[in-house]
């Protein structure tokens, strides 16, 4: 059974200077500047290295950050005495390695989502870690925007009531990924944020989808089962015509709509709902809709992944573990595993 913490701390006070953690970065294409980027600009880490095997990325690191030193070579950081901790921003077949060495090196390490190509390499990192009192933090974004914490915030209030269903689309045109299909590019987001908002092991998972283009599938539909009738869908698709990032959550109470695409007003609550009585037996069925109020709840505004890095280096520099540790990335990459084996059995149930 998964253990789960609460929302992290964003009021933990910037520490001193001796508590600076140092850094180097793995990878510099799409995603890495941006962790470069915001790894820069926070007061307690000292960014050293950026590595990347790509001359063009090596000097695109140079033009935008002068001061930080590159290389070709990923052991010049993994070896290095200097540094404390390592983040991995290479596609996912290469994260296990990296992350493996950085380990039996003595850093901490930040790894991108998927955490691992599968979950015994996810195990034996997980594994490693806690041998070496080292942290894991997996690169669950979302769950540091305003938008995620805030509902985290509603759950725990009990503002919903009993959750029925979590339900979310995430599509657009591409970017077409060379080496995995929509689930493992796309689904980590979603699976993530239902892990961390629905805090109960899921039980069983159906996914559907069809591959047209580059022999991964492009379109994808993903089913999980949790106890207690909470039912989950993702849908997630790189043939859209629009971009759509729109969640539904169902409670007994109350039901949300997170727009994550609107300019304000990201999160709407409903105050609507339905109750069922039964007068004379099933037969004669009472159903009640309720129609209140709309509220849009405040939501912070600061970029979700300078949150997620300075809650890093929080939880190194007090020897805590984040709430997306190893274990959350696992627990991810099992429910993409089953994702997997279901749309090769043509939607197949499969048990987690
Ligand atoms: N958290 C998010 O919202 C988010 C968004 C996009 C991508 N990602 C994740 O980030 C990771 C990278 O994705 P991307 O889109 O930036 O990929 P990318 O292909 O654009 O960039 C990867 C970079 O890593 C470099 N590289 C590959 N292997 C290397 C190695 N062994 N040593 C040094 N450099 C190496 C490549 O040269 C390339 O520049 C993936 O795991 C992806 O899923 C996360």
């Amino acid at each position: 059974m998964a253990t789960y913490v609460t929302q992290p701390d964003s009021s933990v006070s910037p520490r001193k200077g001796s508590d600076i953690v140092k850094f180097g970065v793995i990878g510099y294409g799409y995603w890495g500047p941006n962790v470069v980027r915001n790894l820069d600009q926070l007061d307690r880490v000292d960014l050293m290295h950026v590595c990347d095997l790509s001359a063009s990325a090596r000097e695109r690191v140079q033009k935008a950050h002068p001061h930080i030193s590159v290389t070709a070579d990923p052991n010049d950081l993994l070896a290095s005495s200097e540094i404390d901790a390592i983040a991995v921003v290479t596609p996912v077949w290469t994260h296990f390695e990296l992350a493996k060495k950085a380990l039996e090196n003595g850093k901490h390490v930040f790894v991108e989502k998927p955490f691992t190509s599968n979950s015994a390499q996810a195990q034996e990192l997980v594994e490693l870690a806690a041998k070496k009192n080292l942290q894991i933090m997996v690169d669950h974004t979302f769950l540091f925007t305003g938008a995620v914490r805030k509902i985290r915030q509603l759950l725990d209030e009990n503002a919903l009531g009993k959750l029925y269903y979590y339900d979310s689309t995430r599509v657009n045109l591409g970017l077409f990924q060379h080496d995995v299909n929509v689930i493992w590019d796309l689904a980590p987001h979603d699976l993530s944020i239902m892990d961390h908002l629905i805090q109960t092991p899921p039980e069983a998972i159906v996914a559907t989808g069809q591959s047209h283009l580059n022999g991964h599938e492009d379109v994808a539909f993903i089913t999980v089962y949790f106890p207690d009738q909470v039912i989950a869908h993702v849908n997630v698709n790189w043939l859209s015509p629009v971009k759509v990032r729109m969640t539904l959550i169902g409670g007994e109470k109350k039901m949300l709509v997170w727009n994550d695409q609107a300019a304000d007003e990201q999160v709407k609550v409903y105050d609507k709902g339905v109750s069922v009585t039964s007068r004379e037996g099933v037969y004669n069925l009472l159903v009640n809709y309720r129609s209140g109020d709309m509220w849009a709840p405040r939501l912070e505004r600061a970029e979700a992944l300078t949150h997620e890095l300075g809650y890093f280096v929080d939880c190194i520099a007090k020897g805590e573990t984040p709430v997306n540790d190893g274990k959350a990335g696992l627990r991810v990459v099992k429910m993409l595993e089953a994702s997997t084996k279901s749309i090769r059995e043509r939607g197949a149930l499969v048990y987690l």
